[in-house]
């Protein structure tokens, strides 16, 4: 019989080539094409990162005048798209609504669309970038019964995502600078991470040639989950089933308990074992939003406060090498900013779509790529012979 490596969770398996991120999880090292997280967080925009992802390079003024353009002339949805969310349940998740939206997409950008054709796959990423934001947001209007707000192309990418889901048509919204700096960072953050599991479904649907709209569909549900890009909302809900700071000593033993399955929410990476550098920035951007909405005693806050600190000190999690993830900062950030906590992946799903789609680029113009095919450690019955009915 043919002979496979065995690796559970792929744990130590390259999957690609990739020139697009870095990650050293020992010295807790994040490089966009070659660039420190740290330094496009504090000097770059979203957009800018996006060109880097996409492209290779640090766009030039005119080269980033005319993305910008692009992106902001992409912005809107094909009107008929506001009935197909009308068919969801006003208490779907919007994750739920999303993925349904976004693979949606692919009836609109179909039959013309030729992903052996870069131009065609240059506007179906610019398309992917300038839509998400307006499909989150869309999805956060219906599922609280307001109307959609449609984009604003004055606006910056961040801003205009925030007027997106805060404006209603009764009264004028001002969009706050420096949430609109706390939001950018935030999506800065999370645009890429090499091969985690979302992109690797993205990059696995994308192998068989399938329309990239579907894939990301595809990436959107993969993400979803609790023990990835669902953790921000998980981490929130706990802290708030936490809810007093006298009680986190009881879910500290809960979650070194081996026979109970709880864990703490926000702690832990499979590649991290010394700290998650974009939770080092998300946390200067926590306390800085904060500061300026005037939260810092929030009750909620003080929990994630004290609880990071009780487990950064105990044994069990350092031993486990265990630290806050930039779920763990980036759930509270936004909840400051009055966003529900099912919002929170959709964020997350927003900002990684820069990393999904220029992931599947790179796997698309690889002249190796092949159709993704994992084998198995086959452990069921050997063959056998089919028997009757009346036999069995
Ligand atoms: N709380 C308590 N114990 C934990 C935790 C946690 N958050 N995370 C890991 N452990 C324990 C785990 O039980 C295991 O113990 P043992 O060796 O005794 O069996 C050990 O630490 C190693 O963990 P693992 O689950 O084998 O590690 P993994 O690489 O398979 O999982 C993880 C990584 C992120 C899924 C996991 O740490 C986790 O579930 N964390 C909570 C969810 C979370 O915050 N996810 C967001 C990840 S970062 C952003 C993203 O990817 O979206």
């Amino acid at each position: 019989a043919d002979v496979f490596t065995y690796d559970p969770g792929f744990t130590s398996t390259a999957s690609c080539e990739s020139a697009i991120t870095y990650i050293d999880g020992n010295k807790g090292e994040l490089l966009y094409r070659g660039y420190p997280i740290e330094q496009l967080a504090q000097k770059s925009h979203y957009l800018e990162t996006c060109y880097l992802l996409l492209y290779g390079e640090l766009p030039n003024k005119a080269q980033m005048e005319d993305f910008e353009y692009r992106v902001t002339r992409h912005t809107m949805l094909h009107e008929q798209i506001n009935n197909f969310f009308r068919g969801f349940r006003r208490d779907a998740h919007p994750m739920a609504t999303m993925v349904g939206v976004v693979g949606g997409l692919s009836a609109f950008y179909h039959d013309s669309l030729d992903i052996t054709d870069p131009w065609q796959r240059e506007v179906a990423a610019i398309r992917m970038i300038a839509k998400l934001p307006t499909i989150a947001a869309m999805a956060y209007k219906y599922s609280i019964g307001q109307p959609i707000v449609y984009p604003r192309n004055d606006l910056d990418y961040a801003s205009n995502f925030l007027h997106m889901c805060f404006a209603v048509p009764a009264e004028p919204y001002h969009v706050e600078p420096a949430l609109a700096k706390a939001m950018d960072r935030i999506m800065m953050l999370h645009a890429d991470h090499e091969q985690n599991a979302s992109t690797s479904t993205v990059r696995l649907a994308g192998s068989s040639g399938a329309n990239p709209f579907a894939c990301i569909a595809a990436g959107i549900a993969c993400l979803w989950g609790p023990a990835h890009g669902g953790a921000n909302q998980a981490c929130l809900e706990m802290l708030r089933e936490i809810g007093t700071v006298d009680r986190i000593p009881e879910f500290i033993a809960r979650a070194k308990d081996k026979n109970d399955p709880f864990k703490l929410m926000g702690f832990g990476h499979r590649v991290y074992k010394n700290f998650d550098p974009r939770a080092k920035v998300m946390k200067e951007s926590a306390d800085e939003v904060l500061g300026l909405l005037g939260v810092e005693n929030n009750p909620l806050l003080q929990v994630a406060k004290e609880l990071e600190k009780i487990a950064l000190e105990d044994e069990y999690f350092i031993e486990k090498k265990l630290y806050p993830n930039v779920d763990f900062y980036s759930g509270i950030i936004l909840e400051a900013m009055g966003f529900p906590t099912a919002m929170f992946t959709p964020i997350f799903a927003l900002s990684r779509t820069i990393g999904w789609i220029s992931q599947w680029k790179e796997m698309i113009e690889d002249p190796t790529g092949k159709i993704g095919r994992p084998r198995q450690l086959y452990t069921g019955a050997t063959a056998r012979d089919y028997t009757d009915v009346a036999t069995r």
